[in-house]
């Protein structure tokens, strides 16, 4: 027997597909007392206790856990490293806010003790709020990056993430050239893309801060690399919109703009896509390119509603983001009790195992990492949560209300926050415990 098997003992849950392909019913799997055993940092089993128990050794190391509820880690298809710091910044909409808040705050990141200092900070409340994988926007500085994968090595993490690459419409102290952004980006390819568990993303900030020959560049990067990632935000906003069109006339809308310089394929994450028609969500998934949701940034920056209906029937694949800092909480809980309102705003319902599925499963198939993460499936990396029922005295006193494990589940989404995050392990560590 391997010197590190370890057991879970608690009620379990996982998605095992999209409620939206199989219904809700096929969608899941929940073992009220269930057993989920960890063998050298992969899951190894999962089951009922019952029915698990007698088929291990007598003294194997079993922490059961009360009134607590064991799921995979969760997965953030968008976020922004250097904006950690400017969370909540008052009063404009997208394009004032990068001007007025946000290039300045991310010019900070010049000074590598600032961006351990920030690395450090980030890391941790990603763990504290159980997100165990992440599509990370750094700055324009490629320390941003070194700082970030340095930290995540240290625990193991599984992460994706990319220096932005932005050479005009910006300030001249946030911008790199096409060729500098190449050769950066390249160099950081070299470091850390396929280091234990880190990625590297292609990082253009959005089509308004690259020049043509920048966006082709990146497509070239695309191109030299195996299984590189490309993360971008698209039609977030209208104004963003126009400008874009006007900055590229020669081109057939925004989605365009990317799919003419190689930027779409099965690994790359379009943020926010609040606007997009049919034609770009079809486009979007024949290529097989994913969309980030991140409704708390697109209620706080007053974008829109994203149509995930419309995202469906494309069969589009989406993530969640939560675009810290345009969103304005580090938990996908309260990500997902936002992304409930945004579809109630639109006459839609949004399942609560939907948006299980949304922050797990989803984002390990908008990031390609299925039967990596994203479910307590056996064979997979052991990165899972265990979620406290009594975490503050109000969520302890409505889930004793609760009759079943969806509306369990539903309240956990709509009053949990990093409260309710008791431990986070990732693979079969501990990496955070309250
Ligand atoms: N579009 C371009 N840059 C950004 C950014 O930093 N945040 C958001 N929300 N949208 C963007
Ligand atoms: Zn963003």
């Amino acid at each position: 027997m391997p010197l590190t098997r370890k057991a879970y003992r608690a009620a379990i849950l996982h998605s095992i597909d999209d409620p939206a392909i199989v219904g809700i019913d096929a969608s899941y799997e929940y073992f009220e007392d269930g057993l989920l055993v960890i063998d050298n940092g992969q899951i190894s089993a999962l089951g009922h206790a019952s029915d698990l128990l007698p088929t291990l050794p007598a003294d194997i190391d079993i922490t059961h856990y009360q009134d607590a509820l064991i799921t995979p880690g969760l997965i953030d298809t968008h976020i922004h490293l250097p904006q950690t710091g400017m969370v909540g910044a008052y009063g404009e909409q997208l394009l004032d806010w990068l001007n007025t808040y946000t290039f300045p705050c991310e010019s900070q990141f010049a000074d590598k003790a600032h961006a351990d200092e920030v690395a450090d900070i980030f890391i941790k409340e990603l763990l504290r709020n159980g997100t165990t994988t992440a599509l990370v926007f750094g700055s324009v500085h490629p320390q941003s990056v070194n700082s970030f994968f340095e930290a995540a090595e240290k625990l193991d993490l599984r992460m994706i993430a990319g220096k932005v690459m932005m050479d005009r419409n910006a300030p001249d102290y946030l911008t790199d050239t096409a060729e500098s952004s190449y050769q950066e980006s390249k160099a950081l390819i070299e470091r850390w893309h396929g280091k234990g568990r880190l990625h590297y993303a292609v990082t253009p900030r959005f089509a308004p801060t690259s020049t043509p020959e920048q966006l082709t560049l990146a497509g070239q990067l695309l191109g030299e690399y195996p299984d590189l990632y490309m993360q971008t935000h698209i039609s977030e906003n209208k104004q963003e919109i126009e400008w874009v069109n006007e900055l590229f006339p020669e081109r057939n809308g925004y989605l365009d703009v990317y799919d003419h310089y190689k930027l779409l394929g099965e690994r790359s994450v379009f943020a926010h896509g609040v606007h997009l028609c049919n034609d770009e969500c079809a486009r979007l998934a024949e290529t097989g390119s994913a969309v980030a949701f991140c409704p708390t940034s697109n209620l706080f920056l007053g974008s829109g509603l994203f149509n995930l209906p419309m995202a469906e029937k494309h069969n589009l694949n989406v993530g969640l983001g939560t675009d810290v800092g345009g969103g304005t909480s580090f938990s996908l809980l309260q990500t997902l009790n936002e992304a409930y309102k945004v579809m109630q705003l639109q006459g839609a319902r949004l399942s609560p195992f939907k948006s299980l599925y949304l922050a797990t499963l989803g984002g390990a198939r908008a990031l390609r990492l299925e039967g990596k993460i994203g479910t307590l499936q056996p064979g997979t990396d052991a990165d899972f949560l265990v979620l406290d029922y009594n975490a503050t005295p109000l969520l302890s006193y409505r889930l004793k209300q609760a009759n079943n494990i969806a509306e369990t589940l539903f309240v956990l989404m709509t009053l949990g926050d990093d409260r309710t995050v008791l431990q986070t392990y990732a693979a079969g560590q501990l990496v955070h415990q309250r």
